[in-house]
């Protein structure tokens, strides 16, 4: 085996294009132990955000930087009446969870409202989020969806607006982005419909809707876990809805095929965390096959789009999904699903003037990048790189040009993934090393920019490629970072230098350019 394999990254210093913060966005919904038991806490100390949220969950989820927050769902949204959250949590309903419950309590705890509209707007006002609304299409009607929009947006003296401000918020919370149900042309989901269907209905939601705001977004069901079958679902709702449509909502799980073929492999033997490389490179690899399905999602939304205007994507779950069940209970990700994220997020750089927008699924416990119950609170790698990302990410992309192996895995991916991003004076360099076990020699040539030699580097890595944390030990990984002077050599008008990148990591590097 080699000891490290030689890699050089040559970036242009013109940038490439805007990179918006709402691609790191996030997604909450009242599934499994996502919000009760999870970001829902009530009763558990004296002194919770909002009478229901611990501060330790309130303080991990700021310091990932959400940009967006979705919900209530996902599938829960099309089963969910928003006045059942909202007044008085003593008066509130008692509800069965109708998407979840026929799954089982665990995953359909009885709900009883105690977080709704108010809380949750308040928690995204406290972590500074967008919040991102989804109004019930499947169960629900256009009324109920008006009235939402202005119970949120409305002046303190319409009917619903006065009902916000008696629940104590005076001033409209101004949401912006709203999706018109979730995934609809699913079996799965509550009222699903035909995509000639839904083209109506959004139709119909979308004008009524901005007669009550007309500065929403409104963002429209498209694709989902792709199978390949249906390719009319983009292409239909582009052409009937697109006029209306802001955004064009699309949804992938990787290593999708896995989800359910392989339940059983991945919840018994728990070989999500097995050390085989074989399943590290599949996971992995499996950034390829997201590339694809949004490679193929903006081409719809290129060509379907109503003319003169262009529909960009938005996507809005997204995230490795091994243990159908476990997963949307409790679920864990490792150093290795920490270095799929950073993969993504890569790729949701170049692709940022297409899909401006997305969202990981989810956010706490259920496929959550946090872990929140009442024994601790703690940030998985997957979390660690959102920290990471938003932290250090500059406005605009740079190209940047990759000269290395492949893994060794049938999708062919570099060794090396690599973003570099700009803003004014600051470079960022996201560097994942995808190699199990071997450490890359990077020679990077900054074209155009005289570089200062000091530099900041941030790392997320472990010797162990699928280690946890857990609530016992919740900072075996941890985000490391140094500054160090890097040995600059002068090229032309630009630099040059060498980095060693550990085997499965990440490494972001921060760079002052001179006079810039
Ligand atoms: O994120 C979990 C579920 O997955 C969402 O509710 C649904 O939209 C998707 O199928």
């Amino acid at each position: 085996m080699k000891s490290s394999i030689d890699v050089s990254v040559a970036i242009d210093p013109e940038p490439l294009h805007p990179l918006p913060k709402t691609q790191y966005g996030h997604f909450i919904e009242h599934l499994g132990r996502c919000i009760k038991g999870g970001i829902w806490a009530e009763g558990e100390s004296d002194d919770m955000f909002l009478g229901g949220i611990r501060r330790e969950l309130v303080d991990a989820m700021k310091s990932i930087n959400p940009a967006l927050i979705r919900y209530p769902g996902g599938c829960f949204a099309d089963g969910y009446y928003w006045k059942d959250g909202i007044g008085p949590r003593e008066k509130r309903p008692v509800r069965r969870n109708r998407a979840w419950a026929k799954l089982g309590k665990r995953l359909g705890p009885v709900e009883n409202n105690r977080f709704g509209t108010d809380e949750f707007l308040q928690l995204c006002e406290e972590l500074g989020a967008e919040p991102q609304l989804t109004v019930n299409v499947g169960s629900g009607t256009v009324e109920e969806a008006v009235a939402w929009v202005e119970y949120c947006n409305g002046a303190k003296d319409s009917r619903w607006g006065a009902e916000r401000a008696r629940n104590g918020h005076k001033d409209p919370y101004g949401v912006k982005y709203w999706f018109i149900g979730n995934e609809i042309f699913g079996w799965h989901e509550i009222g699903h419909q035909s995509p000639p269907q839904y083209v109506k209905t959004f139709n119909e939601y979308a004008r009524a809707m901005r007669k009550v705001d007309p500065d929403i977004k409104l963002i429209g069901c498209g694709t989902f876990f792709p199978t390949g079958k249906r390719t009319d679902i983009n292409p239909t709702v582009l052409k009937g809805a697109g006029e209306e449509m802001d955004y064009l909502s699309i949804h992938m799980y990787a290593p999708s095929l896995y989800i359910l073929r392989h339940h059983w492999r991945y919840q018994v033997r728990r070989q999500a965390g097995s050390p085989s490389r074989k399943i590290y490179y599949d996971i992995i690899g499996s950034i390829k096959v997201v590339e694809e399905f949004v490679e193929q999602c903006a081409k719809d939304v290129r060509i379907h789009s109503p003319s003169g205007k262009k529909v960009p994507l938005s996507f809005d779950e997204w995230n490795l999904w091994f243990a159908f069940f476990n997963d949307m209970f409790q679920a864990n990700y490792n150093v290795r699903d920490g270095l799929w994220v950073a993969g993504m997020l890569n790729m949701f750089h170049r692709y940022a003037p297409d899909m401006p927008l997305a969202n990981i699924a989810q956010m706490v416990n259920c496929l959550g990048i946090i872990s929140s119950t009442r024994r601790g609170t703690f940030l998985t790698p997957s979390a660690m790189v959102f920290k990471i990302y938003t932290e250090h990410a500059g406005d605009e992309l740079l190209q940047s040009r990759v000269d290395g192996p492949a893994i060794p895995h049938e999708t062919g991916l570099p060794v090396l993934d690599v973003s570099a991003t700009r803003s004014r004076d600051k470079v960022s360099l996201f560097a994942v090393n995808l190699h199990y076990d071997t450490e890359v020699v990077t020679t990077l040539i900054l074209k155009g920019l005289d570089i200062d030699p000091g530099a900041a580097i941030i790392e997320m890595s472990h010797e162990n490629p699928v280690q946890y944390n857990t609530f016992l030990k919740p900072d075996e990984v941890r985000i490391r970072e140094r500054s160090e002077t890097i040995q600059v050599t002068r090229e032309g008008t630009g630099s040059s230098f060498k980095m060693r990148l550990a085997p499965h990591s990440l490494t972001c590097l921060e760079l002052k350019v001179k006079d810039a």
